[in-house]
């Protein structure tokens, strides 16, 4: 054999991952393998592998005569619609997928060569866990992975489909990243499964209500998107990349589009209800103010009550949160909380505009949420709005009540632009609660006459103090709009904001109410 006949013969051995039977298993399950995976995200021809002949070192359990070329993982860098990205795949046909201390160095060093060279990272996860064989050894690559992760955070998007089983402190690897991605049916994570949990706390549950894509989408939080296929989910990765930066050094990518920036609508006129407390879906505002109507949500099934995601408005690269009226009238509890802090997080570490919507009746009441930390993690958001220095604006679209007017990035927390709907209502509380306070002896002392009296000082209350004018004549609200030029004014602002350069004081870093 001649030496590149030798080459040839173990590129070939490689591709084979864990053999036909393993391949096609995986085919039965619905799911790809990580060659298929890769090539159908990376652009065409594009993926350059390295580490393609990486064998395990373990001697124990017989694994001196198990070898199989690259050891479970498929690694290297490629092209996403041009722009340069570094991959990882796990192979579950070799050995599980499951994370071997060599493995973990080929995963380890692609996640180094993207943070060098300033790359997303694209984790695609499909793996039975720590290979057992190895022990330590194992325990020792998911260590350096997590620490890698977090280093990386704020420097490079990072991105984790999860493809088929992430179970254990493997889960730890995608929580640390930005966006986690799950397949449908095919993929669950779980930090301990649901034998043990049957052990432990006597809990029947299967793995898909435990951490199925079902669970972390609407439950848990813990993913963001979901897909119903593999197909699907590496689609969805290359839409959300899309709109991301290559790091935290550049600009998310400009895209010219046909939509003219001052495009008037004249629908939003007639979107939010004259009546305070009829609800309205603020997705219909988002749509109609966006370039080409096209929004891409994050979290869409998790905390409804705040609808985050990203679009484009006069082709820049925009953050969207927004309280939505359609779901518990967009209050602000525990869950929207967290969801709404960790986006506008992202969004300023990568150098993304926010565009806030607000309709926000205040906190939810209640024990659960005042025992789970509302406290804390209200201020989350407020936190997380105060310390952002990218381009903020926000369009008070009815109400801005009490604390949760502070959070929504009003102005006092350096938002650059704030703008009102005439319908807007911007006062301490709700006409009803403020007048129950403010005349609480005058309405038990007024008898038979109560109800009239209740109806006359809240229309007065009403009539001083539920509109945006007072905000606008201290310069707080910088312009009452009609809901029609939103899309202008939001245009002008990202415009003037182009250049925007503000900062934070030197430190090590801030202290978020975690
Ligand atoms: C070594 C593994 C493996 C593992 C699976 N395999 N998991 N090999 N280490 N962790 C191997 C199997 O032996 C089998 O090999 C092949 O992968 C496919 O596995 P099956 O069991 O046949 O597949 P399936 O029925 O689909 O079940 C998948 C599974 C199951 C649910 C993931 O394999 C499983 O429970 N694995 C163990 C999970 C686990 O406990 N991992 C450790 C978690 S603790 P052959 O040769 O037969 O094809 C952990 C700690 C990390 O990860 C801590 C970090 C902080």
């Amino acid at each position: 054999m001649s030496s590149l006949d030798v080459l040839y013969e173990r590129l070939k051995r490689s591709k084979e991952g864990g053999g036909e039977a393993r391949i096609k298993r995986q085919h039965d399950a619905g799911k790809l393998t990580a060659r298929e995976r890769i090539d159908m995200l990376l652009d065409r021809g594009s993926f350059t592998e390295i580490d393609t002949f990486v064998v395990h070192e373990c001697p124990h359990f017989g694994m001196d005569k198990r070898k199989i070329p690259g050891d479970g993982v498929v690694a290297g860098w490629g092209t996403i619609d041009g722009r340069l990205v570094y991959i990882f795949a796990q192979d579950f046909t070799v050995f599980g997928g499951s994370l071997s201390e060599a493995n973990a160095r080929k995963i380890c060093k692609i996640m180094d060569l993207a943070l060098k060279n300033g790359a997303p990272i694209i984790g695609l996860n499909d793996s039975g866990g720590a290979r057992i064989q190895e022990g330590v050894s194992s325990l020792a690559g998911y260590a350096e992975i997590f620490y890698r992760n977090t280093i990386a955070s704020g420097v490079i998007p990072q991105i984790s489909a999860i493809m088929g089983p992430c179970a254990g402190g493997a889960v730890y690897s995608p929580a640390i990243t930005d966006f986690i991605i799950m397949v449908e049916k095919t993929s669950y994570m779980f930090v301990t499964g649901p034998d043990v949990i049957r052990v432990v706390t006597h809990e029947e549950v299967t793995k898909e209500e435990l951490g199925g894509a079902e669970t972390h989408s609407k439950v848990s939080g813990v993913a963001h998107l979901t897909a119903s296929s593999d197909a699907e989910c590496l689609l969805k990765i290359k839409k959300l990349l899309s709109f991301l930066p290559s790091n935290n050094l550049e600009d998310p990518p400009f895209v010219e589009n046909e939509d003219d920036p001052e495009r008037i609508e004249t629908e939003l006129n007639n979107v939010v209800p004259e009546e305070s407390n009829v609800p309205y879906d603020m997705k219909d505002i988002i749509h109609l103010v966006v370039d080409e109507g096209e929004f891409f949500e994050i979290h869409e099934n998790f905390a409804k009550n705040i609808v985050v995601g990203f679009a484009r408005i006069a082709g820049f690269v925009v953050g969207i949160v927004a309280n939505q009226p359609k779901y518990l009238a967009g209050v602000l509890d525990i869950n929207a909380s967290v969801k709404g802090a960790r986006f506008v997080r992202f969004c300023d570490a990568f150098n993304i505009p926010l565009v806030v919507f607000e309709d926000v009746p205040g906190f939810l009441p209640g024990t659960s949420q005042e025992y789970g930390g509302i406290i804390k993690h209200g201020a989350k958001l407020l936190f997380a709005f105060a310390e952002a220095t990218v381009p903020k604006i926000t369009v008070v679209t009815r109400k801005a009540y009490g604390g949760a007017y502070c959070v929504m990035a009003s102005k006092h927390l350096r938002t650059d632009v704030n703008l009102a709907y005439p319908t807007g209502e911007i006062a301490v509380m709700g006409p009803e609660g403020a007048v129950n306070i403010l005349y609480k002896k005058e309405l038990a002392n007024a008898g038979e006459k109560e109800a009239e009296l209740r109806k006359n000082l809240v229309d007065e209350y009403r009539k001083k103090f539920s509109n945006p004018y007072i905000a606008a004549e201290k310069g707080y609200i910088d312009m009452v709009i009609e809901p029609a030029e939103t899309r202008k004014w939001i245009s002008r602002a990202l415009k003037q904001l182009r250049n925007k350069r503000d900062r934070l004081p030197p430190k090590k870093h801030g202290n978020i109410p975690l």
